[in-house]
């Protein structure tokens, strides 16, 4: 398989995890994925609130786990789920975290994390407050001072409710304060990272501070068309690396994050996908260089980001990359 990576409290975590974001939304979508993955044998799954598909997940994961009989159990499955930006107050952060172990039918999750370091209103019924500009209402000293919402998710590791905290979407200067004030250092910091996204710098800084980073988007959306016109399926140094491999594309850049030193989280609601996706393939030196090599071009400040939720939070998360 594709091997475990340590986490600064001692867990261990799947260095191939399967995302469960479904863009299509379709009901019945992220159950069929979620089942046929943990049956094709991944172990981690990544989830969050904000998903809106924990039921269909708790529900796989609960069929999957009666059919294996005791063969496979709830605590050789690591699940990670994330807190959205609504539910920063430290007894929003519980209730987040309450509310999803209770659609994922589970007593515990391995993993919580801080989806984005925005803090934002919520409505009565705990749904994200819009604005009259049709953004989030971001609540300003939370989002600048996040030692409350840490605090929660502290608290929630000590009564045993996860193994393990940590965030997501963190920049540099977001994760220098949130280690000047943590008690539990965050274990990881979940960021898109593809050759047209490689993160040098907050990979070097996460690994200096040892937290890991993780990759999610690790396929760069195959088919979204960045700033440059050129979608990583139709790189041709990323194609030719495939081909002469015999292997797909995507088994490619599954085995270039792993060998970088992180856990990947690809996704997909194909079954052949989702298998294909599974099969280890370990690059050798002359590939590692080539993707290498699609990845120092985009190291030039280019930022082929394909997740980007400014317009929707009414807040940019990396200013310095979207000077027009
Ligand atoms: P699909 O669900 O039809 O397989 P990312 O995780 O990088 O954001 O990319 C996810 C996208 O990549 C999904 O749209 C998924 O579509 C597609 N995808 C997943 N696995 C593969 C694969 N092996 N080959 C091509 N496309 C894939």
């Amino acid at each position: 398989t594709h091997g475990t990576f340590t986490l600064n409290n001692g867990v261990k975590m799947p260095a191939l995890g399967f995302g469960t974001f479904a863009s299509e939304g379709n009901p019945g979508e992220t159950y069929r994925a979620a089942k046929c993955a943990l049956d094709v044998g991944y172990r981690h799954l990544d989830c969050a609130w904000f998903y809106q598909n924990e039921g269909e997940v708790g529900e796989a994961i609960k069929d999957f786990l009666k059919e294996q009989d005791g063969k496979v159990k709830r605590e050789d499955l690591f699940i990670c789920t994330k807190v959205w930006n609504h539910l920063h107050e430290p007894e929003e952060v519980e209730w987040s975290l309450k509310d999803s172990l209770k659609k994922l039918q589970l007593s515990y999750v391995d993993l919580f994390l801080i989806h984005w370091p925005i803090a934002a209103e919520r409505t009565e019924d705990y749904q994200p407050k819009i604005g009259a500009d049709g953004k989030y209402i971001i609540k300003k000293a939370l989002t600048e001072d996040p030692t409350p919402t840490w605090r929660a998710l502290e608290k929630l590791q000590d009564e045993g409710l996860t193994r393990a905290i940590g965030v997501s979407n963190f920049t540099i200067p977001n994760l220098q304060q949130l280690l000047k004030v943590a008690r539990i250092p965050p274990t990881v910091n979940q960021i898109e990272i593809h050759p047209f996204l490689p993160q040098v710098d907050l990979i070097n800084f996460c690994q200096k501070n040892n937290i890991l980073p993780v990759a999610y988007s690790p396929l760069g959306s195959q088919n979204q068309v960045p700033s440059t016109g050129e979608k990583v399926s139709e790189n041709p140094v990323l194609k030719s690396v495939a081909e002469k491999a015999g292997r797909p594309l995507a088994q490619i850049l599954i085995s270039w994050g792993i060998g970088r030193g992180y856990p990947v989280l690809p996704k997909s609601s194909n079954p052949a996908r989702i298998k294909s996706n599974f099969e280890a393939y370990v690059l050798n030196d002359e590939e590692r260089k080539e993707v290498d090599g699609v990845a120092k071009l985009a190291q030039g400040g280019r930022h082929d980001r394909f997740v980007n939720m400014k317009d929707t939070f009414g807040y940019d998360v990396w200013p310095e990359e979207n000077k027009a």
